[in-house]
């Protein structure tokens, strides 16, 4: 088998392949459809190898996504294996880890596609089957998510982004896209925020009721990605504008993943984002309407009415799926990968500068005390929690003493500062001379913006202001507050927590994506 950059992949979600690998798949999807529509050989994308095993993991119905997969894999002439989800040892309540390990040694290399209710799952993978690929001296795994939760559907995205830019002739310099309808529970909306990326001006109207809105996270990144974002309740509202799209993106209601509640009410969000034959003579020339299908025949956000007429893209978007996917698996089988020319997504690099050492005053004795004396030698952790109130303050010096096993001589208070009035933590800390820097990495994640006094002979010799890290990993007080995310404790995965820091200091799970504040990441 032919290694590249390609094989061994992961893609999680639609930012795994950078703009420069998306915009090549869509040039070989281009290549592979022509010559297949025009009765050419089509050899240069077969990956023709029976020692890759091909599994295909659905533990959520569809037709489209694993249908088109099948047929792409029976192009590529390599081992197919469709699990058995419904009998397998899931029943017995074994994790996908466990599970996903094993299959890994079936074959020399194996791709697998994974359609799952818990969000993250492929994301997981990635992490345990490294750790087993490098223990066994076993080729990486490539593996695909086909859908997850309400997270992301970046296959989906992939085939969606080729049929805009078919539309477009090619031409990526623009897009003016509507998306309409549950965009609250809409994985395949969701991946729009990065996916779209692929087209130089976005311009996005949001078409869906409040209760069904675009989370604030997506709509907040989509800005970041410097798409124009609009907002509108219903497609009458949306109508009374000008300003209309000629792609109109739809998507049903997400009735198994909403609440009681929503689902009461799907009968007037159906109203409001479904389209009517009515509408049509306000609707831009050229509009085309495109949907992930499947439609739901109850609530039909696109009427069938619509089906045989020029309005129709969602007929060729969905053949688009099997061009797509089957190139996908020429890439990550090997097959196409060495004529690409291009950026591969960057590697983030966590950095450590959020510990920053500040210069002391070295004349200056120290104020601290440890109950009525003063600390002469030892260190003091100040500036705890400072601003909040009393009661989240003891919370965090009682989580600094928790987690960094501070059972010592010490002592610890909540005072008002005499500069600005407001409240802070004080943790002095007599004789203990040594922090070492993991330990001040864990403080900055349990208080951050404290500062931390190592004093000498009543002198304050080091001093360093502990920021907000950009990850928060591997304690064991944490976890992700999704009950849909693989790394819940509900789900018993044994996963490594992780969060990363957003621009506006609140931390995502590494696998789900949800948005946290600072405090709803610590269980304690
Ligand atoms: N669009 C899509 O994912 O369809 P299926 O659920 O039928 O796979």
């Amino acid at each position: 088998m032919n290694n590249t950059k390609f094989t061994g992949r992961c893609l999680s979600v639609i930012n795994d392949l950078s703009i420069d690998e998306q915009m090549y798949l869509y040039r070989k999807t281009k290549e592979l459809k022509d010559a297949t529509i025009n009765g050419k050989n089509t050899d240069q994308f077969v990956v023709n190898d029976k020692n890759i095993g091909a599994y295909l993991v659905f533990l959520e119905s569809s037709t489209r996504t694993k249908e088109s997969f099948v047929n792409a894999i029976k192009f590529h002439n390599v081992k197919t294996n469709i699990f058995d989800a419904v009998h397998s040892s899931f029943n017995k309540k074994e994790s996908y880890a466990d599970t996903f390990k094993m299959l890994t040694t079936y074959s020399k290399y194996s791709i697998f596609i994974v359609r799952s209710k818990l969000e993250g799952v492929t994301r997981w993978l990635e992490c345990s089957l490294s750790q087993l690929s490098t223990r066994l001296n076993l080729p990486m795994p490539s593996i695909i998510n086909a859908g997850d939760g309400k997270h992301e559907h970046p296959t989906q995205e992939i085939l969606d982004e080729y049929t805009f830019l078919e539309k477009n002739n090619f031409d990526n310099s623009n897009i003016h896209i509507a998306l309409v309808g549950d965009l609250y529970h809409g994985r395949t909306i969701h991946s729009k925020t990065d996916g779209l990326k692929v087209f130089k001006n976005v311009t996005v109207d949001l078409i869906a009721p409040s209760k069904i809105a675009m989370p604030k996270y997506y709509k907040d990144k989509m800005k970041q990605n410097g798409f124009k974002v609009a907002e509108y309740d219903s497609i009458e509202e949306y109508l009374k504008q000008k300003n209309i799209a000629n792609i109109w993106y739809f998507t049903r209601l997400q009735l198994e993943r909403m609440g009681e509640d929503d689902l009461k009410n799907a009968n007037v969000f159906a109203k409001s984002i479904s389209y009517r034959d009515d509408f049509s003579d306000k609707i831009p020339k050229g509009t085309k309407f495109y949907h992930p299908l499947p439609r739901n025949n109850e609530y039909p956000t696109i009427p069938f009415s619509i089906d045989n007429t020029i309005l129709n893209g969602y007929d060729e978007q969905a053949m688009n799926g099997y061009y797509t996917r089957t190139v996908l698996i020429s890439m990550f089988g090997g097959m196409l990968g060495d004529d690409f020319k291009g950026k591969h997504p960057k590697i983030t690099e966590h950095s450590s500068d959020f510990i920053e050492e500040i210069k002391t005053m070295n004349k200056v004795k120290p104020e601290y005390k440890i109950g009525t004396k003063p600390v002469i030698d030892g260190i003091v952790i100040d500036h705890i929690g400072k601003g909040g109130t009393i009661e989240t303050i003891w919370e965090q010096i009682h989580n600094i003493r928790k987690i960094l096993n501070l059972n010592i001589v010490s002592s610890h208070g909540v005072y008002q500062s005499h500069k600005d009035g407001k409240y802070k933590g004080v943790l002095s800390l007599p004789d203990l001379m040594q922090f070492e820097e993991l330990q001040m990495k864990k403080l900055s994640a349990i208080a951050p913006e404290s500062t931390l006094n190592i004093i000498k002979n009543s002198v304050v010799q080091k001093k360093f202001k502990i920021h907000m890290p950009p990850r928060i990993y591997d304690f064991q007080d944490i976890s992700c507050k999704n009950p849909n995310c693989i790394s819940h404790p509900d789900h018993h995965e044994n996963t490594l927590k992780e969060f990363h820091k957003t621009i506006d200091n609140k931390f995502i799970c590494k696998y789900c994506d949800k948005v946290h504040t600072f405090k709803e990441i610590w269980d304690i």
